[in-house]
């Protein structure tokens, strides 16, 4: 069982930078044991609960998986079969929860409802996406450039379309990893301003995709509507209609610039046809990497090694 004041990831923010490059790399070791098909279960006897409140495959399949193959165990919840979806307060289910288990991850709505599930637990929880943030990707984003190009410290990165959780996570690890962000939202659909001012030395908001691509080493984008905003999709598909990234877009970026899109993607809308199967699109690496960076980040919480 975990100590009284467990350490969390509900942001990129709640680890160091110093830890990350811990995470990114031990992931990259984590391939390569996996790909070996070496044993190894630094897990057994421990048990995580999956709590989603939206969709998901690759979320849930990779910490499932990766829980498995590490030696524990994963129970997925889903409000549709827990009282959390009854109205039982999150901090009950928090105390209730975190007593019989030994790692949590949520996947929700309001970011503070991850917040107040963790302020109530005594295990670490990982926030497996929420309207605000998804740093879980982020960490298989970083470990699928290192993999490509090597160090994204002082790299440039251009992020198009809307300014959502996944732009937000982008903002976070400019910080944490070093590296120059643009951002290319039209008017309505930008960032969260606070945060933007919070790293106004390295990220910038350039509206015009052509413009914020130049000298970019990756580009990202993400769909234009996110789970919970289902209504709005016709008014958004209107808004970001010249906010495709497709491969003439990446032709401006440098020559070597990589793709990356978290997926569920929709061909057509923010990304053209062939984005996905261009040699520059790197998106089924970042997917298989939610399960190596995932696992990396469980021996971190539940390992506590030496960083
Ligand atoms: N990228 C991502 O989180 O995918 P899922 O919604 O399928 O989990
Ligand atoms: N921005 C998307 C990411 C899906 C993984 C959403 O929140 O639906």
């Amino acid at each position: 069982m975990s100590n009284s004041s467990p350490r969390h990831f509900l942001t990129l923010l709640d680890l160091t930078p110093n830890e990350l490059h811990w995470v990114i790399q031990r992931a990259i070791e984590l391939k390569q044991i996996r790909n070996s098909k070496t044993l190894y279960e630094p897990f057994r006897n421990q048990v995580l609960a999956m709590i989603f409140q939206k969709s998901s495959t690759r979320t849930r399949v990779s910490f499932e998986a990766g829980m498995a193959q590490q030696g524990g165990h994963a129970i997925f919840l889903s409000p549709r079969d827990t009282h959390l979806g009854r109205g039982e307060p999150i901090a009950d289910s928090a105390r209730v929860i975190s007593s019989m288990v030994d790692i949590v991850m949520i996947r929700t709505f309001a970011h503070a409802q991850v917040e107040e599930f963790a302020a109530h637990s005594k295990v670490p929880v990982i926030n497996a996406l929420t309207d605000d943030y998804h740093p879980c990707q982020l960490l298989a984003d970083i470990q699928t450039f290192v993999e490509h190009r090597g160090s994204i410290s002082g790299k440039t990165v251009t992020w198009i379309g809307d300014g959502n959780n996944m732009c937000h996570s982008f903002i976070n690890a400019a910080k944490q990893f070093n590296f120059k962000l643009n951002v290319a939202c039209p008017d309505g659909y930008l960032p969260n301003t606070q945060l933007m001012a919070n790293n106004a030395d390295r990220v910038h908001l350039v509206q015009d995709p052509k413009q914020a691509v130049i000298g970019s080493h990756l580009v990202v984008t993400d769909t234009w509507a996110s789970m919970g905003q289902e209504d709005e999709k016709k008014a958004r598909e209107t808004a970001f209609e010249d906010y495709q990234v497709n491969p003439t877009l990446m032709d401006l970026a440098e020559p070597e610039a990589l793709f990356m899109h978290c997926l569920p993607a929709y061909r057509g809308l923010e990304v053209s046809h062939d984005m996905l199967s261009d040699p520059r699109s790197v998106v089924y690496d970042e997917a298989e990497n939610r399960l190596h960076a995932q696992k990396a980040l469980m021996e971190f919480l539940l390992l506590q090694p030496q960083v």
